[in-house]
């Protein structure tokens, strides 16, 4: 499988464009999944047009979570390829109603749900706002891809079974202590995880505490990151 983070704020990247949010497309080799949407549809769209994937190769959009920078894009993605199966917490009434009228499929889901074969979501968790992760098997072991992380970067990637192989996408943690980015840190190495590469609202503090403390087992999560799992 191979994942490319498509739109981020965490930016080395010269040819694609930065801004506040997350987006990633998941390659399954069969099938392509979006996994967010991230703040603003004409850069979503720019950057995936460089990264050379094409709106049409999508089959299905995941929604970690109802917040602006990462349904932002969703509606000009919708008005290119309405031709999906979209699966979230909850929407928006209006991008609901937009969507569907387009002719996509909206799941509004809560317990984890196969998308393609080999990728599941993790199941809503519920505290501090509805907000899942995206869970794939590969033959590496589980990799996790998160949003916003809410409820707790740890938490959701204990939603995958071990062996977990890779978390990447947001950490949440850009107003939290140094005392919680520890835990985080800890948290993970606890869970198992091979490899970590955070980005978007894991902030500057702690993507520097998580790059010392997982040495060469950090890698960079920004734009046009990509993995092949
Ligand atoms: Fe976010």
């Amino acid at each position: 499988m191979k994942v490319t983070i498509v739109f981020n704020n965490f930016n080395l990247s010269r040819d694609l464009a930065g801004a506040w949010g997350m987006a990633a497309v998941v390659d399954t080799g069969a099938e392509h999944v979006l996994f967010d949407t991230g703040s603003r549809g004409e850069i979503l769209l720019e950057n995936m047009k460089r990264l050379d994937i094409s709106p049409f190769q999508i089959s299905k959009v995941v929604i970690s979570h109802n917040h602006w920078d990462h349904t932002g894009g969703l509606a000009d993605f919708l008005s290119v390829n309405p031709a999906v199966t979209i699966y979230a917490p909850e929407l928006d009434h209006d991008l609901v109603f937009r969507a569907q009228g387009g002719g996509a499929e909206v799941f509004l889901v809560r317990e984890p749900v196969q998308v393609v074969p080999g990728v599941r979501t993790s199941g809503v968790f519920v505290h501090p706002l509805p907000e899942q992760a995206l869970i794939l098997e590969t033959s590496s072991g589980h990799v996790i891809l998160t949003g916003c992380s809410h409820p707790g970067v740890v938490n959701l990637v204990l939603a995958a079974p071990a062996p977990r192989y890779l978390v990447t996408g947001g950490f949440h943690l850009f107003r939290s202590s140094p005392e919680a980015i520890r835990a985080a840190a800890e948290g993970l190495e606890e869970a198992g995880i091979e490899l970590v590469a955070p980005s978007h609202c894991t902030g500057e503090a702690a993507l520097e505490y998580f790059r010392r403390f997982f040495d060469r087992r950090f890698l960079y999560g920004g734009l046009g990151a990509v993995f092949e799992v």
